[in-house]
């Protein structure tokens, strides 16, 4: 399948790490030229050193996307570096291990930040981007939220968050304005994946007789699922052969969730 993607141009937020480290990697195998932005000066010079190394034309920025003027700031820099963008994958999020087990112990402010990191980020960049994908009569806008954005479970300050994120990129799709420009909204749903040095490898290591049960009772594969198994996905979403796909939200989770829509 020919998946056009040779010469565009995608922003990638948090694309130095697990899932948004993946879908650079794997846009940029399609032929894509990429921008990525973390906050850590030593994951951005990774990210950097890994895509010299593959010979992509590509964007490795130091920025925090919960302030505005960072965001302006790696959005600008995109423009002036390639003159337009063509896909948006909103890759930052979490905040799911925020907060304290019990809901009255924990702080308004944790509400604030993980809506702030997982949602604002999301509309500051969809909504600077878009301008560039109308001119352009094409575009992608992908949001990685997680199985918690379709169903309950998890900390209930992330699955709101999750699920604002859904809701807002299925009420994008229902523009016909944007539709007839070429415009698409898609989210992508991870269930557990296991990504080192984050949370699921610094459970089994603490606690591996329960995190060996959680993947007995609730992983059907037996096992948790890659970076890439995601980033699989978002590329095809950021094709030209989806262009039929807009306002799905899409599990990726090896049939971990459970619900049926
Ligand atoms: N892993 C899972 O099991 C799982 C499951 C469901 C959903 N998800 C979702 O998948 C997405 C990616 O998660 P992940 O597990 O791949 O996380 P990860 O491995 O921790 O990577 C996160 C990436 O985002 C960057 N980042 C974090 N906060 C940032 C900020 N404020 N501004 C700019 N960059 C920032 C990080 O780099 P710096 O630290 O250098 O900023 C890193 O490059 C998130 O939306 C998450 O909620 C993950």
């Amino acid at each position: 399948m020919d998946f056009q993607l040779t010469d565009k141009v995608a922003f990638i937020s948090g694309g130095t790490h697990g899932i948004g480290r993946a879908i650079a990697l794997s846009l940029a195998q399609e032929g894509c030229r990429v921008a990525v932005c973390s906050r850590t000066p030593e994951r951005v010079a990774a990210m950097q050193e890994e895509l010299k190394a593959r010979d992509v034309d590509f964007l490795c920025l130091q920025a925090d996307v919960t302030r505005q003027e960072d965001t302006a700031r790696v959005m600008d820099a995109v423009i002036r570096r390639w003159g337009t963008v063509h896909i948006l994958v909103n890759n930052v999020g979490g905040g799911g291990r925020w907060g304290q087990e019990v809901y009255e112990e924990t702080e308004e402010s944790v509400w604030m930040e993980v809506y702030e990191k997982n949602v604002l980020s999301a509309i500051r960049l969809t909504r600077m981007a878009i301008p560039f994908m109308r001119r352009e009569k094409w575009g992608r806008v992908v949001t990685i939220t997680s199985i918690y954005g379709r169903e309950s479970g998890g900390r209930p300050w992330f699955c709101m968050a999750k699920s604002a994120q859904t809701s807002f990129m299925k009420a994008m799709a229902k523009s016909s304005s944007l539709a007839q420009d070429g415009i698409t909204f898609n989210s992508v749903a991870p269930g557990a994946i296991m990504i080192a040095g984050t949370g699921w490898e610094k459970e089994r290591k603490e606690n591996a007789s329960q995190t060996e049960d959680f993947i007995r009772r609730e992983l059907p594969l037996g096992r948790f699922g890659t970076p890439e198994e995601v980033a699989a996905v978002v590329t095809f979403i950021c094709s030209g052969a989806a262009s039929l796909l807009n306002g799905a939200s899409i599990p990726v989770d090896g049939g971990q969730s459970k619900s049926m829509l």
